[in-house]
């Protein structure tokens, strides 16, 4: 079922949600209040482009994502540390795994609104934010490619150790889910498994405005 995730590192989810709720979750980014903070990523040489950092209590449609998506991923990810040799024990649930983020300081909410126009991009990055950190992400496109932008394509990219990096380009189409893994990626090999480097990031916006969600399942210190 998650064969493309154990086999790319990445996974497409089909379609999350419906136009209309694409557009309620975006038309969010205009006001201040469901958001703790704004990151200007030029300001921090992260690319070019804004996101917003959602506040508790999420909206509920972000909220609803997160609480069905971390149940599907969650036997995944302990297979993938096993894989890695990694401690494994995500609980089943994202309440009781947020309760071990908050319990170690891990207490600020992740989900974000990105923001990309004309001209933007999101250098290759991963998204840790404390000790603890799970496996895979999730980012739903809430734009539609080829009519609302062009360009803006997820970019992953894997470094192989001792070997030149690849690259996967992404297009993600209006309300669909697409899991990637947020640090590394297991990969059976002759002599055993061994384990890749997983970068991500946004190809530059060739015309017109993109919005995504990140929804991310650790909290950040
Ligand atoms: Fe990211």
């Amino acid at each position: 079922m998650m064969d493309s995730l154990w086999k790319q590192g990445y996974q497409r989810l089909g379609l999350l949600l419906t136009k209309d709720e694409c557009e309620a979750v975006r038309a969010l980014y205009a006001d201040t209040a469901p958001f703790r903070s704004r990151i200007d990523m030029a300001r921090f040489q992260f690319g070019r482009g804004e996101y917003q950092y959602f506040a508790y209590p999420l909206p509920a449609m972000v909220e609803r994502l997160r609480q069905e998506l971390y149940p599907k991923l969650a036997p995944h990810a302990n297979r993938w540390m096993q894989a890695l040799s990694l401690p494994a024990d995500f609980p089943s649930g994202l309440s009781t795994f947020l309760d071990r983020c908050h319990a170690q300081g891990q207490t600020r909410p992740t989900p974000l609104l990105l923001r990309y126009r004309a001209g933007d991009y999101n250098c290759l990055h991963q998204d840790l934010y404390g000790d603890l950190v799970f496996p895979f992400q999730v980012i739903v496109g809430l734009s539609r490619p080829g009519e609302e932008y062009t360009g803006g394509e997820l970019l992953l990219t894997e470094q192989r150790p001792r070997a030149q990096s690849m690259g996967h380009a992404i297009r993600i189409e209006q309300g669909e889910g697409v899991a990637i893994t947020t640090r590394y990626r297991p990969v059976e090999g002759t002599r055993g498994v061994y384990r890749t480097t997983m970068r991500h990031g946004v190809s530059p916006i060739l015309s017109g405005e993109r919005y995504s969600l990140g929804l991310i399942f650790h909290d950040a210190a």
